[in-house]
């Protein structure tokens, strides 16, 4: 019983602070995601070259080239396919890869389209291969290939595709087939948010939730927000909660540190999921070199969400490695879950 009460606390907890959205953000930001590239911040290497290919593309009145956005989730990816659409004043179809089962649901979908429309597939590393073989096609000569009838009946045909723009987004880059990788025209990597964009950021949704914040409040909020929007305006909305409770609805730096204390958001965003998997390499592994596999089996995580969600945070500010042997963590990971190094660890981390 107070096994089943801990595990509950911690899917709550790494909600916190996870990347991926939960009811609550989806619905938070229909509000709070900027609408088009003037209202952005952050990301200025997307945004500089993303505004060149959009006003390139409309003064050729054609379609945007094909876009692919790698990234951890949170970071962005839907906001910007829904700004590309919006920029090129074309209606826009967002689909997950998984909700599409069959190569049928994908023909319907293409030969749906009108003329400009964006296309836009979340997680598509996860189509099908047969799935994704339609889309070569579609994307290259804006044509769907379809066999029809079986065996000696069988023949081909081919429809024409209205000219679309395909928005692919994809948390895992070496998943990503060759063949659809080199048919996106544009490939775009989002990075995580460095603090003083967050701060940007925080003060912009707190004015839009009509909640006041002072400076030092937005900065400790973009401290622990692991360099993703999305976690910060999560977390502004449990700080406001806080200080509506505790306070007289300011959020002061004293109410958001004690606010994201209480919730075990430590000082560089790490929950508990985070503390758990450095101090298992630490304590049962001597720092690494360790496999993703065995850590996941250690702390009962899936190896995915440790890969896609935990890790790259991790390897951002410097805490962990990814090396061909294993994972390895940093001095300042040791340092940081207050262990000494050991020594072999040292000389490991300097050469
Ligand atoms: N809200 C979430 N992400 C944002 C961004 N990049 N710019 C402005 N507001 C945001």
């Amino acid at each position: 019983m107070s096994q089943a009460i801990i595990s509950e606390q911690s899917e709550e907890q790494r909600a916190l602070v996870a990347g991926e959205a939960t009811p609550e953000d989806r619905q938070a930001e229909l509000s709070l995601r900027p609408r088009s590239l003037d209202e952005y911040i952050g990301q200025s290497k997307i945004t500089t070259n993303l505004k060149i290919f959009l006003r390139a593309a409309l003064g050729r009145r054609e379609a945007l080239d094909h876009v692919l956005f790698f990234g951890p989730p949170g970071l962005g990816k839907t906001t910007l396919s829904q700004i590309i659409a919006q920029e090129m004043d074309a209606p826009l179809k967002t689909v997950s890869a998984p909700a599409v089962e069959r190569g049928g649901d994908l023909a319907a979908i293409l030969t749906n389209l009108q003329e400009g429309e964006v296309l836009f597939i979340d997680e598509i590393h996860r189509l099908k291969p047969q799935i994704e073989e339609v889309l070569y096609s579609a994307m290259e000569d804006y044509q769907l290939d379809l066999m029809i009838g079986q065996g000696t009946a069988a023949r081909s045909i081919k429809l024409d595709l209205p000219k679309f723009t395909l928005v692919g987004a994809t948390t895992r880059a070496g998943l990503i087939t060759a063949p659809l990788r080199g048919r996106f025209g544009i490939v775009f990597h989002l990075d995580f948010y460095s603090q003083k964009d967050l701060e940007i950021i925080v003060h912009r949704s707190a004015e839009i939730l009509g909640v006041e914040i002072e400076a030092t409040g937005a900065r400790e909020l973009a401290r622990r927000a692991r360099g993703t929007p999305r976690i910060a305006n999560r977390l502004l909305r449990r700080v406001r909660d806080f200080a509506q409770v505790i306070g007289d609805g300011r959020i002061t730096q004293e109410v958001a540190r004690r606010a994201l204390d209480e919730m075990e958001v430590d000082k560089f965003g790490l929950d508990e999921v985070d503390r758990k998997i450095l101090t298992t390499i630490i304590e049962k592994f001597d720092g690494g070199p360790v496999g993703i596999g065995t850590i996941a089996a250690s702390i009962s995580e899936e190896r995915e969400s440790i890969e896609e969600i935990i890790e790259p945070y991790l390897i951002q500010i410097g805490f962990l490695n990814r090396t061909p042997r294993g994972r390895t963590l940093t001095r300042a990971a040791y340092k940081h879950m207050g262990y000494a190094p050991p020594k072999v660890q040292q000389e490991l981390i300097a050469s």
